[in-house]
Order: C-alpha cells, then structure tokens, then sequence
C-alpha cells in the first residue's frame, strides 16, 4: 500500500512522476504529493483525494517547478494520521539550521512513537501526525552535521523498525536520490541520461522496461547518470538487469470505461497467455521449467488472501480429484501465526497477484519453519515473492490496474489446474490418458471465457436491477460453485459496499435462510455435475420463502429458468471449466450493480491493491 516514485534526469521529472503515480494509484488514493529540490530548497505540492485533486493543483505552479530535473512522488493509503493535506507525503524536515529534506514512504514504521519523544526533546517540531515524519527529520539532522544524503540514509535507517520502502532527496544535492528497503518493494528503472524508482515496474513502463532490483539491506544512490547499489555496511552490489515484458499499453484503458471492464474483457487472452507452452496440444501440462520435484509431494498447503484464496480452493479440488494428494487451504493472515506443521514433502503453493502481499509473505515465511518447499503463483515478474519462493508458476495476465481482481482470478485457477496434472501425472494418480483429456479441456478455457463473457454481457445489466432495493444479498453454490460463490460474493462486496455472503448452499438451512427476503437476492451457481441438482433443490427451498433468484447456469437450462426471476447464460463447457465461465457472469454483475450505484469500480474506498502492512 501506498505508492512511491522518484526521478533524476531531465525536465520531464513532473510529468513522470505524476505518470508514474497514476499508474500506482491502485496502491492508495487517499492522498498524493511531489516534492522537487533545487539548490535554493526543495518544494512540495500535496492534495488530498485521487491524483486529479494533486493534477489541478500543479496546474497553478510556475514554470520553475516543471524545470526541476529531479523529483519524487507518493500516492497514499492512510496507515497513521487521517487522509489530509498534512499528512499527505512527501515530508519534509530540516531547513532552519541545514538544508530541506524530503522523504517518502510506503510501509510502517513501528518504533515512530518513540523516534517522535526523542526527536521532539531535541527541539524537533512535528507537522503530521505520519509515523513517516520521523524519517524526516532523522535525515535532516543527519544531513545538517555534514553527512552525504546517502550517508544519511544509511545511518537514519539504523534507528528504524518496521518495514519500508523510503526514497529521498536533500536541496544539498538537488539532482540525487537516494532509496532502501525493508520488506517493501522497491525496484529502480534504467534510462539513457535519466533513472527512475518506484514501488512497481507498472508505474515506469511508459518509460523503460530495464529494471533493478533493490533487496532488504542496500541502498541505493541515482543520478541521472549513475545507478549506485550498495549494501548498508558500503560494500557495492551488482545486479543483475531484469527486463519485462509487458508493455505500456496494458496500462492504459484503450476505449473501455473502466479499467475492471478492459480487464474481465482480457481473460480469454490472459489465460491463453498463461497455458502457452505449459498445456500442450495433447493435453500434457508441463511445469518441468519449475525445477520443483512433484512425485515425492505427500501434502500441499495453499497460503493466499481474498480472492487468491478462492483460487486455491478451487485448486484444492482439481489437485485432490486428479492428483489424490490432500490440500490444506489457509488464509495466510492466520496461517502465519498457526506454527504450522509440516515437513520437507510439503509443497506450499502461495498464491499471489501482486507478489507483495505481506501476509502471504510471512505465510511463507513460517512454512519454511518446517522445511516446506515453497511455489509461488503470481502475475507479477521480479515480485517479493518470486524471491522468496523455490519455483515460480507465473500467471501471464498481464499488468490489473482495477483494485476488483477479475483476470487475475480466472488464470490462477488454471496455474492451479496446471499444477494439479503435473503433479496428477508424476505421482502417477491417474491414467495418462484420464488426465490428458482434462488437460485438453483445460485448453479451451480461452474461447469459453470468451463466450461466456459475450453471453453475460446481455443479462448482467437485467440482473443488476434485481439490486436496486437490495440490503444484502448470498451467493450459493456447490462443489466447484461454492468458491466461485465466495469470489462473486467478494467482487460484489468491494466494488458495490453491498453485504454479501458465499455460502455452501446445502448450509442455507443452518442458519442464513432466516435472512431470505424479498431484499435479499440469491445468485445460485448451479454448476455441473450431480451437485446442481442438489443445490437447485437448495434455491427452491429459498424460493418458497420469497426470495428474489438469479442463476448462473447453462443457457438451455430450462429448470434453473423456471426458478429464477433472471439467468445469467454461461456457455456448453467441460466440467473442469465450470468455475471459469461461472466467475464471469459474477464480475460483471458486480460491475453492473456497482455502476448503477454511481460508484468507482477502480478504486472501490478503503482498499488498496496490493496489502504490503499486517
Ligand atoms: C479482491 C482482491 C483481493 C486480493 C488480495 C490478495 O478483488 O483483489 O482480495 O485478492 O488482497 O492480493 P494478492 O493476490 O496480490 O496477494
């Protein structure tokens, strides 16, 4: 959460800092801020609200702050002290007796409380109410008694605990900025007589696609001619160049209204791009670039928060079904602190979008307790976790930009499908030719979801007036229903502020069915299988008590028509490709009911993207 930029080079800086916040808004939006230094000091313009607020603001300075040729950039998402100009980032300290400094900062500082007692009893005085200020001022003292901003830095970063990711500028040294991390993400993009920084290589696209890692414990120095990297003892680090491969299209909404639309609109590609070169014509699913030895997996626990973790219940089934392995599914914000058993033929699968998900992290981080051989599933190439994991399973959906996550979803649950024949196939579970006619209707998951996406299309905005006086609303389903349930409850939820509740639909009658009413639609995922009988005998049961019905079923499904007041048609498809035509009919009435509302579906309020604090 929160979103940094920084930039040395040339008199671009305002307009790459402000494209480079832009596209890290889904990080925070509750605040954003520049600073630029020059010799004479260094100047900050904030605002609080979307980066629009910040734009307009900017459109009143002179011409002076455009020509500054080093800046850096923060897009918030309040953790200490309340969305507000003050407390908006970047900070600034020093001024009186040395020269300004300005920090900025995502993460948390822990100690800050007392950083501030001791700062304060040296005269210090406070303008917010940010744990971040403390950096601040720690810097300009620093700086004030002679010291480089590098040095600075270095000796600042000793008094702090927490996790961050800081970048950093001094009116001393106007065209430098100097940067660290701890648990934060932090990466440095190359250019020709300029560099960058940022918390993701999404902001800096536009730009460059050559990158550098910063790790825990380096700091690093930019000019616009130089890259310094060096640990915190001094000792210079080389690095490795990392270039990625997504463009800067995929950043930008190409004629869509929003960008959740664009991206439930980018599944059939997104999953095409995932299953390339892993699910061969024949049906054959090949991790071995994994270099992951799957026939010895006794156990495998899948670690993930929100909607990944709906991925990997879903995951769950494929693997037991297919691979006779038995999974544990476990929201990582709890699994971290369970003292998790296991032993080295556990597999613990963490699946995670952004790669950075700091729950997930520390789930990782206590399955190695017991010596768990941890795969990462994530869509974000260089992530934290692809550093932390012993393999990576890449999604290839390409940069989300919308907070909702949509394609995202649908290609973790096949990187789940995936793993669950590779691993079906080394332990030998099943016949070869059982699981290659599974893997070949993994295959078509492209062109369902493209069909299914086409048919939603037409109903979504019918099925959405069903909301219109709705208080709350459940989401029923079975089997393999019943997380796609959890996920379209969820979708709902974030982007419409609407309650809602996946439930197992053979649950109803423990408890929820008291809660039917005219007010409180049921979205039935029927479903294939011998469970949709089931679970339509569960709606029926709803019905008779008033309750208004949408389903998600098969276009010719003649019975779920005659229950519900609205179906939303998915197409014909193999039952391995239920979930994923299921999920799409349930992103867009989402999408569809939260636009009836007037509301953002990009940035619903309160969330952020990507969770980097506890
Ligand atoms: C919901 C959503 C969140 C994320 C969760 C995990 O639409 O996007 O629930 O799924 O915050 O994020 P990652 O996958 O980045 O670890």
């Amino acid at each position: 959460m929160c979103g940094i930029v920084g930039y040395v080079g040339g008199e671009r800086c305002v307009e790459v800092l402000m494209e480079g916040l832009k596209n890290l808004e889904y990080r925070g939006y509750d605040s954003a801020g520049l600073a630029v230094a020059s010799p004479g000091g260094i100047e900050t313009a904030r605002e609080v609200g979307p980066l629009n607020n910040l734009a307009g603001t900017l459109k009143g300075r002179d011409r002076d702050f455009f020509s500054v040729r080093a800046g850096v950039g923060h897009t918030r998402w309040a953790t200490h002290g309340r969305p507000s100009e003050a407390n908006a980032h970047p900070h600034k300290g020093g001024g009186a007796g040395g020269p300004e400094v300005a920090v900025v900062h995502n993460g948390i500082i822990e100690n800050h409380g007392e950083l501030r007692r001791e700062l304060r009893g040296r005269g210090i005085e406070f303008n917010s109410e940010t744990d971040t200020e403390v950096i601040a001022h720690l810097l300009a003292e620093r700086v004030a008694s002679g010291e480089s901003l590098k040095e600075a830095l270095v000796g600042a970063l000793k008094r702090l605990q927490g996790s961050f990711a800081v970048a950093a500028m001094s009116a001393a040294e106007p065209e430098t900025i100097v940067a660290a991390r701890n648990q934060s993400p932090l990466v440095v993009g190359l250019g020709e007589g300029e560099n960058f920084l940022a918390s993701a290589v999404q902001a800096l696209l536009g730009y460059t696609r050559r990158f550098l890692f910063v790790e825990n414990g380096e700091v690093v120095e930019i000019t616009g001619s130089s890259v310094g990297l060096s640990t915190l003892e001094g000792e210079p680090v080389q690095r490795e160049t990392f270039e990625v491969d997504w463009g800067a299209e995929a950043v930008e909404l190409g004629g869509y209204e929003d960008f959740m639309l664009k991206e439930i609109h980018e599944q059939p590609a997104a999953l095409g791009a995932t299953l390339a070169g892993r699910l061969m014509d024949d049906g054959c699913a090949d991790l071995s670039d994994l270099d992951l030895n799957l026939s010895d997996v006794r156990r495998v626990v899948v670690v993930a928060c929100g909607t990944a973790y709906h991925a990997g219940l879903l995951g769950k089934q494929a693997i037991e079904r297919l691979a006779r392995v038995p999974v544990e599914v476990t929201v990582a914000s709890e699994y971290r602190y369970a003292d998790p058993v296991g032993d080295e033929d556990t597999l613990v699968v963490a699946i995670s979008q952004s790669g950075e998900t700091t729950d997930t992290l520390a789930a990782v981080g206590a399955a190695r307790g017991f010596g768990g051989r941890v795969l990462a599933v994530t869509n974000t190439q260089g992530s934290l976790i692809t550093r932390e994991a012993d393999a990576v399973l890449l999604t290839k959906a390409g940069p989300e930009v919308g907070v909702a996550a949509t394609k995202t979803f649908v290609t973790q649950v096949a990187a789940m499908h995936l793993l669950a024949l590779a691993l079906a196939e080394a332990r030998g579970a099943r016949p070869v030719e059982e699981l290659r006619e599974v893997g070949r209707a993994l295959r078509l998951a492209p062109e369902k979801v493209e069909e299914a996406i086409g048919l939603a299309e037409e109903r979504a905005g019918e099925a959405a007036e069903v909301f219109e006086e709705a208080r709350c609303s459940l989401f029923l389903g079975r089997g393999a229903a019943f997380p796609v349930a959890l996920e379209g409850a969820l979708k709902l939820k974030e982007i419409s502020y609407l309650p809602s509740e996946g439930y197992p639909a053979g649950e109803m009658k423990h408890g929820p069915i008291a809660l039917v009413d005219g007010r409180c639609p049921m979205v039935a995922v029927l479903g294939e299988g011998v469970l949709r009988e089931k679970t339509l005998s569960n709606v029926e049961e709803t019905v008779a008590r008033g309750a208004r019905v949408i389903s998600v079923a098969r276009e010719d499904d003649a019975v779920a028509a005659a229950i519900a007041e609205v179906v939303l048609p998915v197409p014909k498809a193999p039952e391995v490709l239920s979930p994923f035509v299921a999920a799409v009919p349930l992103q867009l009435l989402a999408y569809r009911v939260a636009k009836a509302r007037g509301l953002n579906v990009d940035k619903p309020r309160n969330l952020a993207k990507s969770v980097t604090v506890e």
